[in-house]
């Protein structure tokens, strides 16, 4: 690359994620009310060319070396196979992932797979059916172990697991989930809700923290301490003393504790909207439309100073312990996990 995505404080940016519809086909109460949202208007959307000609940049001119496409639900997004195949032909190629709820990826895993995904991350709360109800206001938890299943057998692994615990909800699910995950091979995370939801009704005092969660997995686990190196992931890993995965790798838990012991001083994240705004951080009070400068013809080299731009003035944290914290006005699914 000729120039790097870099901040005041120095991190620099290797991992892009890319909302691609604000979307959703279910109502996770920490994210969407149950009506849904008003929905970006089709023209405000980026167009898979649009998406193709950012990702391209941030590869061959920004230094971005991993790719994660998100929402609301990016399997809704009609081109997705075409974004994929598109970033899987970029050189160097870069290491392409999906967060998904996997409702519909029991058909598309294969598809997915072929133009070029590598792994997906799935997000499930519960395997009870009538909480998924309650959790997610929609009657789908078959078609989301449909999805899982699919995705194992299509080799996007390591199939990742992502949980939300919430208080009252379904924080006595945390070891039946692993007990689940361990056996099928996948790697659970459990994640600390953050006040990102459209309602704006999270409160710190009602967080199940990380340190609640690894207290629970210890009574029915041996967590050991994973020797990986973390990088910029939000995940801190134990591995599970007596677990293997099917592939003979030791088995995995994560936590991402992005409240209780926030990773903004390792963050190696720069965020498109579905809209076509650099986000600097998931809770940035400003954004940097590209979409307008797109439409209004700039060369690559004018959308590469501007994403610069954008990024130079990352914030140095979440700020969510800030007693002047302002929660974003764009809910996660509109801001792209
Ligand atoms: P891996 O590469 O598989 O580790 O993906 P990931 O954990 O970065 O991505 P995923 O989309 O699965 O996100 C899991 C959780 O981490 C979600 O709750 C995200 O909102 C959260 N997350 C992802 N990136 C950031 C970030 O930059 N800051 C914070 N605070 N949370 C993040
Ligand atoms: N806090 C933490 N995680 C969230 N997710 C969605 N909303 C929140 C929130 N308020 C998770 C989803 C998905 C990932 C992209 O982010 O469960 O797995
Ligand atoms: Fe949809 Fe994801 Fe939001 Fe749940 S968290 S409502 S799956 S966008």
């Amino acid at each position: 690359p000729d120039v790097a995505l870099i901040d005041r404080y120095q991190r620099v940016a290797t991992d892009l994620r890319v909302s691609l519809t604000d979307r959703c086909n279910l109502r996770c109460t920490y994210c969407m009310p149950p009506e849904g949202l008003p929905w970006l208007p089709g023209p405000d959307l980026l167009s898979d060319d649009e998406v193709g000609r950012l990702v391209r940049i941030a590869v061959e001119r920004l230094g971005v070396r991993e790719i994660r496409f998100t929402g609301g639900e990016p399997l809704l997004r009609p081109g997705l196979v075409d974004i994929v195949a598109a970033a899987a032909a970029l050189r160097p190629r870069p290491r392409l992932s999906l967060t998904t709820n996997a409702i519909g990826l029991d058909r598309k895993a294969r598809p997915l797979a072929e133009a070029g995904l590598d792994r997906v991350n799935i997000s499930l709360d519960t395997l009870d059916p009538e909480r998924f109800v309650r959790l997610a206001h929609r009657r789908r938890l078959d078609d989301t172990l449909a999805g899982v299943a699919a995705a194992e057998a299509a080799g996007l692994k390591p199939v990742k697991i992502n949980t939300v615990l919430m208080r009252g909800v379904n924080e006595d699910e945390a070891v039946p989930l692993l007990a689940w995950a361990l056996e099928r091979g996948y790697e659970l995370r459990f994640i600390e809700q953050m006040p990102l939801d459209a309602g704006h009704t999270w409160r710190r005092d009602n967080m199940v923290t990380a340190t609640e969660i690894l207290d629970q997995l210890k009574g029915a686990y041996e967590l050991l301490p994973d020797p990986a190196e973390r990088g910029g992931a939000p995940a801190e890993t134990w591995l599970v003393a007596g677990h293997v995965r099917p592939d003979g790798a030791p088995a995995k838990v994560g936590v991402i504790a992005s409240v209780s012991q926030p990773f903004c001083r390792a963050c190696n994240r720069t965020r498109l909207t579905a809209d076509g705004a650099v986000r600097a951080c998931l809770f940035a009070q400003e954004e940097t439309s590209l979409r307008g400068a797109m439409r209004a013809g700039v060369s690559d080299d004018e959308l590469v100073r501007l994403w610069r731009e954008a990024m130079w003035g990352k914030p140095a944290g979440h700020g969510i312990d800030d007693p002047a914290f302002l929660q974003p006005a764009r809910p996660m699914s509109a801001i792209g996990g």
